[in-house]
């Protein structure tokens, strides 16, 4: 894996930063892209040396500007001249019930999670063409299979991200660059205070989140053997295949798992 080149966007904490500092630690040279400079230079600055020479690259790009997307995929290209391994991780939530639902963070969730990541793939497509043996890893979530209550336009922006996805490891396999989905579940970073609206409804319990390094982990491994597709928890995964086969199920598991005062629909007739 020594001289591959990475980008990894929202390097500048929680699962990005993890990420970059595993990739970095294992020879890879990375471009680390979010719009806080400040962050993203003390991140590099503690990162080795690429084995291949060269330096890191860090990029202040804010996702919902398509210029400034644009304009970072070309300095990637001029300094790194192709791409080995695109790491769609930038992302953010928003929690509100939907009879509250705010446009502009609604639209914010989606320009970030969704057309943002689009338009990442897009503008890497010619470097990816040119890298050794490119692939993609977009961060999704468990909720992008099983929405939860409280955070549907969060958990319908990552069903987005799976379908995008899909669709994407077909149209790319004729210039074989592996496409992969991967769903974490909650995760130790500052995701939850960064959320949009996070005073609409409690913390979910943290007690049970994991460290960011388990994901950056699982997106290393997708990068040594890509597949289509993986949730980390086996639960959400079941949960997820439940939601398919029997829904009603799937919703009294989720209400029992989630606790307070979510209620399980009835059944009417
Ligand atoms: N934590 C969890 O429990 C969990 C569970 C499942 C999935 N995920 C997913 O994992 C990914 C990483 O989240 P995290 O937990 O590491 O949270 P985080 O610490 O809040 O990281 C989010 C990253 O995205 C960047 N970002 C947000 N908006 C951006 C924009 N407009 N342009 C560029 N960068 C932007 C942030 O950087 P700046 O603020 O510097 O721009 C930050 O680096 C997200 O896609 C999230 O949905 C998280």
């Amino acid at each position: 894996m020594k001289g591959r080149r990475a980008l990894v966007t929202g390097a500048s904490s929680g699962i990005g930063e993890a990420v970059s500092r595993l990739l970095a630690a294992q020879g890879y040279r990375v471009a680390l892209l979010a719009r806080n400079r400040a962050r993203l230079e003390a991140v590099a600055a503690e990162l080795p040396r690429p084995s291949s020479g060269g330096d890191h690259l860090v990029l202040p790009c804010d996702l919902t500007r398509v210029e400034e997307i644009e304009g970072a995929i070309e300095a990637v290209e001029a300094a790194f001249g192709g791409l080995d391994l695109l790491i769609n991780n930038a992302g953010i939530g928003y929690r509100a019930r939907v009879s509250e639902l705010d446009p502009e963070p609604l639209r914010r969730v989606f320009d970030t999670n969704v057309f943002a990541l689009l338009l990442t793939c897009k503008a890497c497509y010619p470097l990816l063409v040119r890298g050794d043996r490119p692939v993609v890893v977009n961060v999704s979530s468990v909720v992008g299979r099983r929405g939860i209550p409280g955070q549907a336009g969060y958990s319908a922006s990552k069903a987005a991200v799976c379908s995008i996805g899909e669709a994407l490891r077909i149209e790319w396999a004729e210039e074989d660059i592996a496409v992969s989905t991967l769903n974490p579940a909650l995760t130790a970073t500052g995701f939850f205070q960064n959320q949009l609206n996070p005073q609409a409804l409690p913390d979910p319990d943290l007690g049970d989140a994991r460290p960011a390094s388990g994901v950056a982990q699982a997106i290393l491994a997708l990068d040594q053997d890509p597949r289509p597709e993986v949730s980390l928890r086996w639960k959400w995964r079941l949960l997820g295949i439940l939601s398919i086969l029997s829904p009603r199920l799937a919703d009294h598991a989720l209400v029992r798992r989630l606790g307070g005062d979510w209620r399980v629909p009835r059944r009417r007739g």
